[in-house]
């Protein structure tokens, strides 16, 4: 059993009007119309779309979905999932359409969150042109990028995405703080059957209600993400995460918040891994350099007003 990469996103979303300005105008993404349903689609390589966004009443990631290759591999998955005790549901074939796949069934993982597995994907002749000047996004044989979970139930989900065909290529705990109580927050970093370092991984932290942590797209340069993170500031998006490296996959780039609550991080260059022959890692700390979160900078800002304070009564 193995999973191929991710395919698309379903987002369900009150706010269709500011997450279109967000994906055409900050992030880049092609407007690519509307799906039967209304439904608003926006594509970023040849496939018809990599991101479909409903309209409801809340804002949360519905489903990250998966390509797992083939019918019979499909119905296989259906029946794994459903005997480890998970809900599962067959998309109809006017929602498989919609999708641009020929068949998909829907689930969650034990943490709750949304996942569709499909087969039959599609591909189309129209050219991808970024309405921003993006020169592209890496997708390809490693999928549209990957998608991080909250996982308070650790231990649980991690077997999940274990048992259903994701390896583990970085197992890490991560310390936040310089306490030496702190147990540390644990993470796996989950490929497919390509060569992108993580298409799945999995934090040890609570749910937030937009049913994810983040989400990442690799552009095809590092000017790509650096003109990428001027336009967040020109649009005045909120910043999570400045502009670093990540140790594990290596990847440039930065995180910033979507209409939905849970952030984006645009990437570029990232460790490019041998799914056949990895050797898992479990490394320390997730970034080398930069990555400064705004909880981060909020608590310097903070230590910095109490100092100008102090300062001020001694003078
Ligand atoms: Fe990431």
């Amino acid at each position: 059993m193995g999973i191929k990469a991710l395919g698309y996103i379903v987002i369900a979303t009150a706010k269709q009007a500011e997450w279109h300005r967000f994906m055409t105008g900050v992030v880049g993404v092609m407007d690519a119309g509307h799906a039967a349903d209304g439904a608003a689609l926006y594509r970023i390589d040849d496939r018809p779309f990599r991101f479909r966004i409903e309209a409801g009443a809340s804002e949360r990631l519905l489903a990250a979905a998966y390509d797992i290759g083939d019918a019979p591999a499909l119905s296989a998955l259906r029946a794994h999932i459903a005997a480890l005790g998970r809900p599962v549901e067959s998309g109809t074939p006017d929602e498989a359409a919609m999708r641009g796949v020929a068949a998909f069934f829907r689930t969650s993982d034990p943490a709750g969150n949304g996942l569709e597995f499909f087969h039959g994907d599609s591909r189309d002749s129209v050219e991808f042109v970024s309405p921003a000047g993006v020169s592209g996004f890496v997708t390809g044989d490693m999928g549209m990028g990957h998608t991080v979970f909250a996982a308070p139930n650790f231990d649980e989900t991690y077997a999940f995405y274990k048992a259903i065909g994701f390896g583990d290529t970085d197992v890490p705990r991560f310390h936040f703080s310089d306490d030496p109580a702190d147990p540390g927050m644990g993470f796996a970093f989950m490929h497919a059957q390509n060569g992108r370092h993580h298409s799945v991984a999995i934090g040890e932290m609570p749910a937030p209600p937009s049913g994810c942590v983040h989400l990442m797209l690799e552009m095809k340069t590092q000017s790509d993400v650096g003109k990428c993170y001027d336009r967040m500031r020109l649009n005045k998006v909120p910043e999570s995460a400045s502009i670093g490296r990540h140790v594990n996959d290596q990847t440039f780039g930065f995180y910033m918040q979507t209409p939905g609550g849970f952030d984006l991080e645009i990437g570029a260059d990232p460790l490019v891994i041998d799914p056949a022959t990895w050797v898992p890692t479990a490394h320390l700390q997730p970034s080398e350099w930069g990555h400064v979160w705004s909880w981060q900078k909020a608590m310097e800002e903070q230590a910095s007003g109490q100092d100008q304070a102090s300062g001020g009564e001694q003078a």
